[in-house]
């Protein structure tokens, strides 16, 4: 297929931006990877392009920790690693806002301590006594950890002229119905909804929140984003790594749990939910759940037609001997926990009745690669006899959300010469090629958002549960079934389990991928 790269001219950006706002940033649990792979970096990022506030620090705590210099240190090599081409003086301005507790996540003892540091630093930093707690913890003490910052006076709701307390939670964010109810509800006990910054941090990335400027910044888009004009859409999350040192977590996850009450569907809601009035938090938030509730649940009885779980075997990858799900080290021999699944969604509503979404997700795939293809209908007549208009290749569009993130358009046009020939083509826009730089990381826009209090790319409680409400009842039928239940074994470096292709075969289709 021929590939036109567009010519694209910039023409006056129009940037929203607001002020950064004084910050205390606690990262709880700062010993482990997330801190130091993604916390740190997207921070030293947004410091080096003049984002945060010159009020600000971050205050690594966790159980062991070592001191403020012994912590800078360390994060000083983790920078250089992680991040591209950190200049020395960016560095050590960066780290002099950096400093490190030793302390009990559920010690109120501990967070008397907390509280005393966070005073002075505040004092130091004029950071204003607004705090913002990130919880990189394991996800047992997420409310526990909550009421000691509660009982030490760290969780009050913001007033005016005092600061403001906000808590970052990372997923898992319970695991199933019944227990995110119970944690959000521990939570609530101390915390008004406006403190709670539930992360996803696929909503930070830059092409899944160009969906919204690409389907509401546009007038071309909207007119034909339904039923008369879409035939299907897919999404893809296809990951080539196995579940490496995760598999304690993986074990009692799942790619269910792990991909799609989140990830999967978070997409799936921006891509398909109504034109919110005002991209206020509230006013996006309450289209992304009235989607989410107009998902058709799945049939339990009949849920082959609809769901297909997988596990990836032993085999070759990318010339490789790699391990199978069932052989890596803390995984039961006999575990039927998914490490791919895909599934055919149907949206009951005036816009998409009778549009599958197909979605899929796994873990040792041939390539790693997330986007959403969106299949338009085929011309209602062809003009170009013989040829039927189903023989005529369907206008496709691609977001990829990455990498190489980019929107393309697949399209026929005339083959240059005297012949009436078509050609399929793609219009490719690629983000790096464009705007000449990559695209931020998610994490900084979500840690910039959650200084400014903008809750718009968080999770709201509501939005959570029925996300839960939608994936509970198939875990629960999977746990019930326990080892008797189907799981598909692929092989690594492959697309997924054969079944998955017929779940799109029977509806005469095919994955844009694989
Ligand atoms: C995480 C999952 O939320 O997302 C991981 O827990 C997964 O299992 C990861 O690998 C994928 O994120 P990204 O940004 O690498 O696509």
């Amino acid at each position: 297929m021929a590939r036109i790269k567009p010519h694209v001219t910039i023409r006056g950006d129009f940037c929203i931006e607001t002020p950064p706002q004084p910050c205390g940033l606690v990262i709880f649990g700062s010993s482990g990877d997330l801190t130091s792979r993604k916390l740190m970096p997207a921070l030293f990022n947004l410091f080096r392009r003049r984002l945060l506030s010159r009020h600000f620090y971050i205050l690594g705590f966790a159980r062991t920790a070592p001191d403020d210099d012994t912590f800078r240190l360390g994060m000083r090599d983790e920078l250089m690693r992680n991040t591209k081409k950190p200049a020395t003086a960016d560095l050590d301005a960066f780290l002099s806002h950096v400093y490190s507790m030793a302390g009990g996540y559920t010690s109120d003892e501990d967070h008397q301590r907390l509280r005393q540091r966070l005073a002075t630093l505040d004092q130091e930093h004029g950071t204003r006594e607004n705090h913002l707690f990130y919880l990189a913890t394991p996800p047992t003490v997420y409310a526990p950890l909550v009421a000691c910052l509660a009982r030490a006076g760290l969780a009050s709701e913001p007033r005016t002229g005092a600061g403001c307390s906000r808590v970052i939670i990372e997923k898992p964010f319970g695991r199933d119905l019944t227990s995110a109810i119970a944690l959000d509800d521990s939570l609530h006990q101390v915390l008004a909804e406006q403190q709670i910054y539930r992360i996803d941090h696929y909503l930070g990335k830059e092409t899944v929140q160009n969906i919204l400027m690409f389907r509401f910044a546009n007038a071309i888009f909207e007119p034909i984003w339904n039923r008369g004009y879409i035939d299907h859409v897919q999404i893809t999350v296809a990951e080539t790594l196995g579940v490496g040192h995760r598999a304690g977590y993986f074990e009692q996850a799942g790619v269910l749990r792990d991909m799609f009450q989140n990830h999967m569907l978070q997409m799936l809601s921006l891509v398909a939910m109504e034109p919110p009035a005002s991209f206020e938090a509230d006013r996006v938030r309450d289209e992304k759940v009235k989607l989410l509730r107009s998902i058709r649940r799945m049939p339990l009885d009949a849920m082959d037609d609809w769901l297909v779980r997988g596990q990836y075997g032993a085999g070759e990858q990318e010339g490789r001997r790699v391990r199978g799900y069932r052989e890596e080290d803390g995984v039961d021999p006999e575990s039927t926990v998914e490490t791919y699944v895909a599934a055919r969604l149907m949206i009951d509503n005036w816009r998409w009745r009778g549009v599958p979404f197909y979605l899929r997700s796994g873990k040792r795939l041939a390539r790693r690669v997330s986007e959403i293809a969106v299949y338009f209908k085929p011309v209602p007549h062809s003009m170009f006899q013989p040829i039927a208009p189903e023989e005529l290749v369907p206008n496709i569009l691609v977001l990829t959300v990455q990498p190489d993130e980019g929107i393309a358009l697949q399209m026929q046009a005339k083959h240059p010469g005297p012949k009436l020939c078509m050609s399929s083509l793609m219009m490719d826009f690629r983000y790096r090629e464009v705007f000449d730089e990559e695209p931020g990381e998610a994490y900084e826009r979500l840690l910039l958002d959650a200084m400014l209090g903008d809750q718009t790319l968080f999770v709201r409680r509501d939005d959570m549960e029925v996300a839960w409400s939608l994936i509970t009842p198939v875990l629960e039928r999977w746990e019930a079934e326990g080892k008797a239940g189907a799981i598909h074994e692929y092989a690594p470096g492959s697309w997924g389990p054969a079944a998955a292709d017929g779940l799109l075969a029977r509806d005469g289709r095919a994955w844009h991928i694989g």
